[in-house]
């Protein structure tokens, strides 16, 4: 179908790419029109067949890179090509990280509404491989048997693979000998569109200080033939394994986690270690990734809420805790929301382990729990926010405000949804000090960012 523009699907153009849309498509313009070519790089000539044309934009595949960008590199995972993982490989990192500064710069300015803004450079990770700490690999049962890898781009249909460069050795030593295991013991892989098949996928949580593990095998169904046996082959071949569990999935569906969990072999949880302070994560918890950069997020938090000791501070979506501790190091009291049970149980476990009296926490949703504290008669100097992707809903936003703490600090996964609440923020009395992209996500287009908002008079009325 035509546009408005002369281009039509299936037609051919040459294009030069001039920057990198969030999501990591390469975008161009030709006569006027701006085009996304997913896989392509700044820099990049490349010959696309156009596969969508709208009135405002078109999309293209590459036919031809007819000529390469300076700025890409030879990828260092042999599967990059075809697993949709890690899209960014063929990038040069310090291009990730500006290109990282840039969406966040872009978000603020188109989303959040903001004139002028400087968003300071992405502090690079280190190291930029072998990060990733939760590993969730899908099993299938394809014409040969069980294969288990990771989805190939835009499907989901799995890449078989060995190991992935982007997962700490301990990670490929599990998965390698459970998928072993899982042959062995003559399990099948499922099938999405027959909804058949017993394995669906493996989970796997590790310690980076601590080398703990637990492995979570995803079924469809409760009962497997020798699942105990299974699982105590898998610890006997990895003794860094603390718990085996079975997660049973039932649901036709792509969210890889049930409610449902089974502890087949030692504990539910694992602890991780980082600056000083230890921790108790539940195989249901959320823990960030990479706990490599976590110190750098936790100092970065720390100077946006500038504590002196004296302030009280929430910490809302806290999780099992670790900024909360963090923060209580520096305040005179903080208190921790967050909705998942088992986390929030895991969080006062970690204020137990590690002798800390001046936290509390609250299992509810962020938004009830702030209420709560607000009728209660609590008042933040400093509030932490660090939602999910999808950010705050206006609720909590709205609680958060009628307290006018003197700071809030935001920490996003995603700078669309950080624009969009912080645009929230500015006509009602706040004003952003600084924004602070940090780099947990090497060779993908995610950043995490945390951007600190400073109370300036009063909120406008209306
Ligand atoms: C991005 S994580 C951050 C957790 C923690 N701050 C950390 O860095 O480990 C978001 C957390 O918010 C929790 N969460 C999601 N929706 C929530 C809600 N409506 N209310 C409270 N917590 C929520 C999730 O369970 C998760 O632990």
């Amino acid at each position: 179908m035509s546009s408005g523009s002369s281009l039509t699907l299936d037609q051919e153009v040459s294009l030069t790419i001039y920057a990198l849309a969030y999501g990591s498509e390469g975008i161009a313009k030709h006569e006027g029109m701006v085009v996304f070519v997913p896989e392509a790089l700044p820099g990049d000539t490349v010959r696309v067949r156009l596969t969508q044309v709208k009135s405002k934009f078109a999309r293209g595949e590459i036919v031809e890179l007819i000529k390469p960008s300076d700025k890409r590199v030879q990828p260092f995972c042999s599967h990059a090509s075809a697993c949709g993982g890690c899209t960014w490989e063929a990038l040069e990192y310090g291009e990730q990280l500006e290109a990282k500064r840039i969406f966040v710069e872009n978000a603020l300015v188109h989303i959040g509404h903001l004139k002028t803004v400087t968003v300071n450079p992405t502090l690079k990770a280190s190291p930029q491989a072998g990060y990733r700490h939760k590993i969730q690999i899908p099993f299938q049962q394809g014409s040969g048997g069980v294969t288990a890898g990771f989805y190939a781009k835009h499907t989901h249909s799995v890449v078989p693979v060995e190991e992935c460069p982007n997962q700490p050795a301990l990670g490929n030593k599990i998965f390698r000998e459970a998928r072993a295991l899982i042959k062995q013991f003559g399990y099948t892989g499922y099938n999405e569109i027959s909804d058949q098949g017993q394995v669906r996928h493996l989970v796997i949580r590790l310690g980076a200080n601590t080398h703990e593990a637990l492995a979570i095998l995803v079924t469809r169904e409760r009962e497997l033939p020798r699942l105990s046996e299974w699982a105590a082959e898998l610890r006997q071949r990895i003794p860094e394994l603390v718990g085996v569990l079975q997660n049973v999935n039932p649901a036709k569906t792509n969210v890889i986690l049930s409610s449902e969990y089974r502890t087949l072999f030692g504990r539910a949880f694992f602890f991780e270690q980082l600056r000083g302070l230890k921790y108790r994560i539940s195989a249901e918890s959320f823990f960030q990734v990479n706990p490599f950069q976590m110190p750098a997020l936790a100092g970065v938090v720390l100077e946006a809420a500038a504590l002196t000791g004296k302030e009280t501070v929430l910490d809302l979506f806290c999780g099992v805790g670790w900024l909360t501790l963090e923060l209580a190091r520096q305040a005179r009291w903080v208190v921790g929301v967050e909705s998942v049970r088992l986390a929030i149980e895991d969080a006062r476990a970690n204020a137990q382990l590690n002798n800390m009296n001046n936290v509390e926490f609250i299992a509810a949703d962020a938004s009830a729990g702030a209420a709560q504290l607000r009728a209660k008669g609590v008042k933040p100097d400093v509030v932490v926010v660090d939602p999910p992707r999808k950010g705050c809903d206006r609720s909590v936003i709205d609680v958060i405000l009628r307290w006018r703490p003197k700071r809030i600090v935001y920490v996003s996964c995603n700078p669309v949804t950080l624009a969009r609440d912080l645009a929230l923020m500015f006509p009602r009395g706040y004003a952003l000090k600084s924004a602070q992209p940090v780099d947990l996500f090497p060779h993908t287009y995610h950043v995490e960012t945390v951007a600190c908002l400073v109370r300036i008079g009063e909120p406008h009325v209306g």
